[in-house]
């Protein structure tokens, strides 16, 4: 239960995006019901994008199905209108469950109680319910239920921009017993249907208008609003209002305890698979799991494939885009617990394939180019950020960040490993490595001086530092691409020579090219294994520039500015926005030695402002895997409450690749569990004071229970078939059913 105890103003946007609801198609903030001054209500639909007014994709803000309006005796029920006596809200993560308790005082009326429950259902996609319960304590009172939805909403993000309203509705029916809205995005032409009804006790009222009722002191007033809202699936909008009013009538003959029943069972069978529980420190345990709930808040394996924005569906911060923090943050999870969800996030990036090929174009490459920002149609959406003196500045991470298309390929070869998923065709996904290889071979240059080729005029991980050459992260991320794609090119061709042939020919594709791209991974600059110092250097030139020391930490433990450094100067010296060459031992962890790791991970540790919810989670896992877990244990439990206790700005959303990087320092941290060669490793690493923790992974199709004490582990197989694990260095194979125990010798 993840509590809100009292009303703060202040507080207001944090509790909207902490509490938020969703089913991973729809996400809806809690924005309190009377939505006061300073709410800022978002319902967002995966994938419904628009961009009238806007200069890139906006992930649009849709009118909203929990705003009530209750009147009592003419006044409005409102925590800014009327004195609150006391307030509660509960987030139940386990049942997806939002309630709320509020005492009003003496308005015109006296005393008033309002009740509220709601939810998104997770069985039926369109469908949030919310049931509300009015009670007078000090006398009767005449109650007004306004029976409209919540269309007063814009979107707000950039500011610059003005508030915007993406959508136009374009049919309005309002009837006794229920209503229908259609809606249109202005510019993208999305259409989205919502059919509601309200309902006073027992009786369903007239829509049309609002609805008034006595009510008797002391007995409470039961005010019920269903609403079922779809977006129209891609290129059919036919029959988009049967499915809403369908959508509608069911839960309606279902009733809502039978609804919410249904909903409980769906959000119970995600838990089976990703709770977590570590039996010696509870709190650690229920941060954990209100991580994992947003990541299962905005994870779907239904629907047309949307991407997963870095606020998720609880926000409009950063528009809603994808960033590299799917691949290499959040896929994992969904990988290694819900495939069918992590299937739908590798279909949005292969059906923006032709997307990324234009960017390349347009950018002057071969080869796909996937965009830094990504929405609706996959092309490059950094938007452009006024300067402040009339000018507009340009978010250099659009031009330069080109590490996301080594990230993509990563995460879906990493997705294809761990489920060997065979409802995607593996020409699909040999297209889009074999594209991004040629991408990055016409990326490099060739420093004749040197013999190596080059990546220069690019962004690493740390987006301080902008551009430099031959940032060491993406120059090992190519070279992974390179490599990756002409062996399993090759790999392809031997065992399926048919298929592999005409995949060769549709992309124009020979021999000689891929033997092209093994030669340039060979040569990499910063890349050959002799040639490496102690410290990965993260970028050509960084050694020169200064070391600031950092000055004392704040009290969340993170690191403060020195004096005189900021944004715009950090580039002159060795301070970085977040972790880079880290994030890169932890990609590709056998290019490196423990002593690389160890002491790169000590020197950028000094260097690394954490500005980034990305950062200190990466910090956590590598601690852990490098050999420092006392550090690993103080960055896990900042990262672990950057939303919860808002130590980033949580208020536009929440910091879902951050969520998704506490879930894999968790289970790859301290579960120790780790895909090596194609192999799913297990070494567990819990610290003594949590005793035991227990995690599942679904793997190649079976689910595996790990219960893990400090120095041994127990593994059960629940699936159907045998699962090959090293444990703790020694290879086992694990027959359906069965249990094994290992100890670390
Ligand atoms: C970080 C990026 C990240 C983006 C979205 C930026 O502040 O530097 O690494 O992808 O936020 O979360």
């Amino acid at each position: 239960l993840i509590r809100e105890k009292g009303w703060n103003p202040k507080r207001q946007s944090h509790y909207e995006s902490i509490m938020a609801l969703g089913n991973g198609r729809l996400g809806s903030r809690a924005a309190l019901e009377e939505c006061p001054q300073g709410a800022m209500p978002g319902t967002f639909l995966a994938g419904v994008f628009d961009t009238a007014g806007s200069i890139v994709d906006d992930l649009v803000n849709l009118p909203n199905p929990f705003e009530l309006r209750v009147f009592a005796d003419g006044q409005k029920l409102s925590v800014e209108a009327m004195k609150v006596i006391g307030h509660e809200r509960v987030l139940d993560i386990r049942r997806g469950l939002l309630l709320r308790r509020t005492v009003f005082g003496k308005g015109l009326g006296g005393r008033i109680v309002f009740r509220t429950a709601r939810f998104i259902s997770r069985t039926d996609p369109g469908t949030c319910v919310l049931r509300a319960w009015i009670t007078a304590l000090d006398g009767d009172a005449e109650i007004t239920v306004a029976g409209d939805t919540g269309y007063g909403v814009f979107n707000t993000e950039a500011d610059w921009e003005g508030p915007k309203r993406h959508f136009a509705i374009t049919n309005l029916q309002t009837g006794r017993r229920s209503s229908y809205m259609d809606i249109k995005t202005l510019e993208t032409g999305l259409r989205i249907g919502y059919a509601w009804t309200t309902i006073l006790g027992t009786r369903t009222t007239d829509n049309r208008s609002s609805i008034r009722t006595k009510l008797r002191k002391g007995s409470p007033l039961c005010v019920t609003k269903i609403t079922n809202c779809l977006p129209a699936p891609a290129g059919k909008p036919g029959g988009l209002r049967k499915a809403c009013v369908r959508g509608l009538a069911r839960v309606l003959r279902r009733g809502i305890p039978g609804a919410l029943a249904d909903h409980e069972r769906a959000w119970a069978a995600l838990w089976n698979v990703s709770d977590i529980s570590i039996a010696g420190a509870l709190d650690v345990e229920k941060a954990v799991r209100f991580n994992v709930y947003h990541l299962l808040a905005c994870g779907t394996d239904s629907g047309t494939p949307a991407g997963i924005g870095a606020k998720s569906l609880t926000g409009e911060g950063y528009r809603g885009h994808s960033f590299w923090d799917t691949e290499i943050y959040s896929l994992p999870f969904y990988t290694l617990n819900h495939p069918g969800m992590a299937r739908q996030l590798v279909r949005y990036r292969l059906g923006r394939l032709d997307a990324a090929r234009k960017n390349g174009r347009i950018n002057g490459y071969r080869g796909a180019l996937f965009p830094w920002e990504s929405g609706l149609a996959g092309n490059e959406s950094t938007p452009l950020f006024p300067d402040g003196k009339g000018g507009l500045v340009i978010f250099k991470s659009g031009m330069f960040e080109h590490h996301i298309t080594a990230d993509v390929a990563l995460g879906l070869m990493n997705y294809l490993t761990a489920t060997g998923d065979a409802g995607l065709p593996e020409a699909r996904a040999l297209e889009l490595l074999a594209e991004t290889a040629r991408f990055w071979a016409s990326r490099v240059i060739l420093n004749r001086r040197t013999g190596y080729w080059e990546i220069r005029k690019v962004i690493g991980p740390d987006e301080y530092h902008v551009p430099v050459n031959n940032n060491a992260f993406t120059n090992f991320a190519a070279r992974w691409n390179l490599e990756t794609a002409a062996d399993r090119l090759a790999d392809f061709k031997e065992r399926n020579p048919g298929p592999a042939r005409s995949l060769f020919s549709r992309l124009h594709l020979s021999d000689q090219e891929t033997a092209g791209w093994r030669r340039i991974a060979e040569r990499i600059s910063g890349t050959d294994p002799v040639r490496l110092g102690a410290v990965i250097e993260q970028f050509d030139g960084y050694f020169n520039l200064p070391h600031v020391p950092l000055p004392a930490r704040a009290k969340s433990g993170m690191p403060v500015w020195p004096k005189g450094i900021n944004e715009d100067n950090a580039c002159k010296t060795q301070l970085i926005k977040q972790a880079d060459v880290v994030t890169l031992m932890l990609l590709f962890p056998d290019r490196f030695t423990s002593e690389q790791k160890r002491e790169s991970f000590a020197f950028y540790e000094n260097r690394t402002l954490h500005i980034s919810s990305l950062s200190a989670c990466t910090y956590a896992m590598a601690g852990l895997e490098f050999g420092v877990p006392d550090r690993a244990m103080k960055y896990f439990l900042v990262s672990l409450y950057t939303d919860l206790k808002g130590f980033q700005e949580t208020a536009k959303g929440i910091h879902t690749a951050c969520c998704g990087g506490n879930w894999q320092t968790v289970v790859r941290g301290f579960g120790g569990a780790a895909v090596r060669d194609g192999v799913l490793c297990l070494d567990p690493r819990v610290p003594r004071q949590w005793g035991e923790m227990r995690y599942s992974l679904r793997w190649r199709g079976n689910l595996v229970r790990i219960q893990a004490k400090p120095g041994s582990v127990v593994i059960r197989n629940e699936g159907k078939s045998a699962v090959e694990a090293r444990i703790f260095g020694h290879d086992v194979s694990l027959p359906p059913r069965l249990s094994v125990k290992r100890k670390d010798s």
